[in-house]
């Protein structure tokens, strides 16, 4: 981990200020003393997203992600904490000092042995494929797969051996033991011999944006199972925070950008000149990988296999990059298993065409409720019709419903006034519920959380603003009432032991409180508690009133309990006058209080 000192942080962050670097990202209006905007991390119609000047913090109600300014960088840009320091400190103009320990020094150097590894292996792999004494076979394979000389120059793409040479060739070059088993490329076995990873593979090196290797994926040339290995994570490598092949297709037109499923689909789209292609790598699309594609693109076009693999993945994609606010479109391959099959069989221009009639998400959904039901069969087409209408009615653009309207009428025989009858059947109902939403500012409120009363979880909230910003005040009041073992969740125990601490030692500007906690969880928590508006008038009567309301819940569970424990027929009679006691001592107390 990279230190950097408190002082250079808070340096860097006040030169950054934080309305600043997030109008960069999203158009943000006033309103009152914080600033409102759409926001980043979700999809949304209506601004729930604040940021604060004064507390130099950001919160979306909607989707409950918040923090302070390297928070909301990391987040969006998709860094870790050091790029974003490095990042914000270069915006401003501010130089960071080398402050690497021994353990980022070795860290470093291990990290630049893997990529010249790697880079050597590449390297390597690729010659052998021009060796026909070993890659005849992987040679017949490529012809097969009508991989051109150009597109294997340009992946690098290669074959390994038949034995353990790659380590041989390592260990020659200088390479130790740790650096070339770090690498992954080579396992030792238990009885202490070294064996290559890749024998008889097809390799793909897999390049990050900034085009060094880090990882291999390695096919088999047959149907042989697996079909494909793939490198390890280590220490340059986790799969899920790459695309295979955005480093080349960055280097083209990006306005819109295609996410395939294969390797081989990637590489053959651009051999034909379709070069905004990238492949996931391996797994299911993540976020991180949403994120990378969102960055790089205004519109994401998921070209998944035709298959039923193809079509869930489909699904999970979809979500995540909805999700994260893209404009997405789904591919529709007919015709072909997948694109690299589409693209050879039809031509590169078609394929074109079909990117460019992509389906959008309302679409996609519409076909895929189709194939699930029969629309010979009466019930199904009421079925049908019944789902469309709950797809349309979501959609707010009166211009894009009509144009969904006319092509599902021409494209599956249900006539539009059935289709609008329906549509409007559902909105009489939903004007209803949206009322009563409105009403109780649902976008404001507490996110549901375990089952804690909400009254009291609120209530606790308030006293954790309250001695953020008013120590002074609140402090003893607050302190002599409410005891931590008595709050209602383990979070808020933790936040306010803290913030007693904090003041106790006569730390009392604790608006960097986010600094704190390290879990994202607390942070998000935290800054919804900064930025939320608990109205909250008068400070001093205010504090009067949650600490009294705390009092008076206390002493109302006390009185149930005791209560609770009378009903019991088989207590003691000196029990019961000890409890009946209490009791009156409580409903005193209580009395007081009202
Ligand atoms: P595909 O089976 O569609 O691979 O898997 P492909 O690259 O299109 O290969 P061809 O066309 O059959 O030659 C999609 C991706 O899933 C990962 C690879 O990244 C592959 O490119 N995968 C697949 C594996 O990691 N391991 C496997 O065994 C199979
Ligand atoms: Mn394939």
């Amino acid at each position: 981990m990279v230190r950097y000192s408190d002082e250079l942080i808070d340096e860097i962050r006040s030169r950054n200020d934080i309305v600043d670097v997030i109008s960069q990202y999203v158009v943000l209006k006033r309103s009152g003393r914080n600033f409102f905007g759409l926001c980043p991390f979700h999809k949304e119609k209506s601004p729930s997203f604040c940021v604060s000047a004064d507390k130099q913090i950001f919160h979306c109600f909607g989707c409950g992600v918040g923090g302070n300014v390297i928070h909301f960088v990391s987040k969006v840009e998709n860094l870790n904490f050091k790029e974003t320091i490095e990042m914000l400190a270069d915006r401003s103009g501010i130089e960071l000092p080398v402050v690497n320990s021994e353990g980022d020094d070795k860290m470093a150097m291990l990290k630049s042995k893997i990529y010249e590894i790697n880079q050597i292996t590449a390297e390597f792999y690729h010659n052998n494929l021009y060796n026909s004494a070993i890659a005849k076979p992987a040679q017949d394979y490529v012809k097969k797969r009508k991989l051109d000389n150009n597109t294997l120059k340009n992946f690098l793409i290669g074959y390994s051996g038949t034995s353990n040479e790659l380590y041989k060739l390592l260990v020659e070059k200088g390479y130790k033991e740790e650096e070339i088993l770090a690498s992954g490329l080579v396992n030792k076995m238990d009885n202490g011999k070294f064996v290559d990873r890749y024998r008889r593979r097809l390799m793909f090196p897999i390049q990050d944006t900034r085009n060094r290797i880090i990882a291999f994926g390695g096919r088999v040339l047959d149907d042989s199972k697996p079909k494909y290995i793939n490198s390890p994570e280590n220490i340059v490598y986790s799969k899920g925070r790459h695309l295979f092949g955005l480093n080349v297709a960055k280097k083209g037109d990006l306005k819109k950008i295609i996410i395939v499923e294969g390797y081989m689909d990637a590489i053959s789209l651009h051999q034909r000149g379709i070069t905004n292609v990238v492949a996931s790598l391996g797994t299911a699309l993540t976020e991180a990988q949403g994120r990378l594609l969102r960055k790089s693109s205004e519109q994401v076009i998921i070209g998944y296999d035709a298959d039923g693999a193809g079509q869930a993945a489909t699904l999970r994609g979809l979500e995540i990059l909805n999700n994260l606010g893209c404009d997405i479109r789904i591919l529709q391959i007919e015709g072909a298993k997948d694109p690299d099959e589409f693209v050879i069989k039809y031509g590169p221009e078609r394929f074109q065409k079909q990117v460019d009639k992509a389906i959008s998400l309302v679409e996609f959904k519409i076909k895929m409720l189709k194939n699930n039901l029969n629309l010979d069969h009466p019930n199904d087409k009421i079925k049908f019709l019944k789902e469309i209408a709950n797809i349309l009615a979501k959609i707010d653009s009166e211009i894009e419903r009509e144009v969904y309207i006319r092509n599902i009428s021409l494209e599956y025989g249900i006539s539009k006034e059935a289709i609008y009858a329906e549509i409007i059947k559902l909105n009489s109902q939903n004007v209803k519920s949206t009322k009563i939403l409105e009403k109780s500012k649902p976008r404001l409120e507490p996110k549901k959380e375990q089952v804690v009363n909400e009254q009291t979880d609120k209530r606790e909230r308030l006293i954790i603003y309250l001695l953020i910003n008013y120590p002074e005040k609140s402090y003893e009041k607050i302190k002599n009432n409410v005891k931590i073992e008595e709050l209602s969740s383990e979070r808020n125990q933790n936040i306010i032991k803290k913030l007693y601490e904090e003041i106790e030692k006569g730390n009392i500007n604790n608006n960097n409180i986010i600094d704190w906690f390290e879990d994202e969880e607390t942070v998000n928590y935290l800054s919804w508690i900064l930025a939320y508006d608990f109205e909250i008038g008068e400070v001093d009567k205010c504090i009067e009133d949650v600490v009294v309301t705390y009092q008076k819940e206390k002493l109302i569970k006390k009185r149930n309990d005791i209560v609770r424990k009378l009903e019991i027929q088989d207590i003691s009679a000196e029990e019961r006058e000890n409890l009946e006691n209490e009791l009156n001592n409580t409903i005193i107390a209580l009395a007081k209080i009202k």
